[in-house]
């Protein structure tokens, strides 16, 4: 244990003091503003390559080990594209019944041996803390992919470039942000991250929107609050909808007893075109870290909303590429290299037009 609180501190100083190279990522809490900036920074530099203008080959070689003991698509492809993307191969791993997790092998265990294979691990499993524990026996990299209930860091970036790159279009930034976040924010690691995120800002207003049972957890709250942060905490849409961003989530049936538990929440706070026009501003940027629960007890993000220009959840998607591929490239020490091994793309792609 006391191994594991000296390593845990050792990576967040050594994060904080920029050091990304040869670090663990698994919680937002190891930025402050500097280390995001230079992870925003970098996976700007990768749009060329992400959207097909040139290649970059500078992982030739490297190995990255994806293990997802709980089911993902956005987050399991959208790491593997991005290490292929800088030129590296990738080694999946899906589902605990397919690992010998399964035969009691520990998460160290485990841990020591496929870091023996591979020079960066990203890994998602269902239990909190689970990915600091097996980054414990790691001897390379691990990034938090999702552990539970806890956190999302990955996710947390990504939410932050876009709103970053979305912001940019009014000429604001993210600082004095007003945000709403909606649903499941009880279960919703990605709300949990990105609010620790956004309380490293000025003057950010946060507007949590749940049914009473499904709150923000007080310590995240507190992390705003204790900041300076303005933090209104409601179970009505009426009124507090009006920001710059609404982040909708889904109700997280997975982490709930039962789905009789979960359906008792479902569709309380869906989000379509008409609240939309009555409650949000014209400009709101409408996010949501997907999947959508589209199924029509649930419909929580109306696919009447999908021609609005600010729904910005695909472009979101997006760029969990750039942000993943800068993650690469910063903890295997290459973001300076970048450059030195570009090559043309030679096949036919829309993608860069
Ligand atoms: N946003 C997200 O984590 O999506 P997946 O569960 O599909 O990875």
């Amino acid at each position: 244990m006391l191994y594991f609180v000296a390593n845990f501190y050792l990576n967040v100083q050594l994060l904080k003091m920029m050091k990304f190279q040869g670090s663990h990522i698994l919680s937002v809490s190891q930025f402050d503003r500097d280390a995001i900036a230079k992870i925003l920074n970098v996976s700007a530099q990768m749009a060329p390559y992400a959207s097909r203008q040139k290649r970059c080959h500078v992982l030739d070689g490297a190995i990255l080990s994806n293990l997802f003991f709980e089911p993902s698509t956005r987050t399991r492809v959208s790491f593997g594209t991005a290490f292929n993307l800088l030129g590296g191969f990738v080694r999946e791993t899906v589902g605990q019944e397919n690992s010998s997790l399964s035969k009691g092998e520990s998460l160290f265990d485990t841990a020591q041996v496929i870091s023996g294979y591979s020079d960066v691990i990203a890994m998602r499993h269902p239990q909190m803390h689970s990915v600091e524990q097996f980054a414990q026996g790691s001897t390379v990299p691990v990034i938090n992919g999702g552990d539970g209930a806890n956190e999302h860091p990955t996710q947390a970036l990504l939410d932050l470039f876009t709103i970053q790159s979305e912001m940019m279009h009014f000429n604001k930034g993210l600082d004095n942000l007003n945000i709403v976040l909606m649903g499941d924010l009880k279960h919703g690691r990605t709300v949990h991250s990105l609010s620790k995120l956004l309380s490293l800002y000025n003057n950010v207003k946060v507007t949590m929107v749940s049914p009473k049972e499904l709150q923000m957890p007080d310590s995240v709250i507190s992390t705003l609050t204790n900041a300076g942060h303005q933090v209104i905490v409601t179970d009505t849409m009426a009124g507090n909808l009006s920001c710059d961003v609404i982040y909708q989530t889904r109700i997280q049936q997975e982490r709930f007893a039962s789905k009789d538990e979960a359906d008792l929440y479902r569709g309380h706070f869906s989000l379509n075109k008409s609240v939309y026009k009555q409650y949000c501003q014209e400009n709101t940027v409408i996010m949501h870290p997907l999947p959508r629960d589209s199924r029509p007890e649930a419909n929580e993000l109306d696919i009447d909303l999908n021609d609005l220009d600010n729904l910005a959840i695909f472009r979101q998607a997006q760029n969990g590429v750039l942000v993943r591929m800068a993650l690469f490239a910063l903890t295997l020490g290459v973001e300076e290299q970048l450059t030195a091994y570009e090559k043309p793309v030679n096949w036919f792609t829309n993608k860069n037009r």
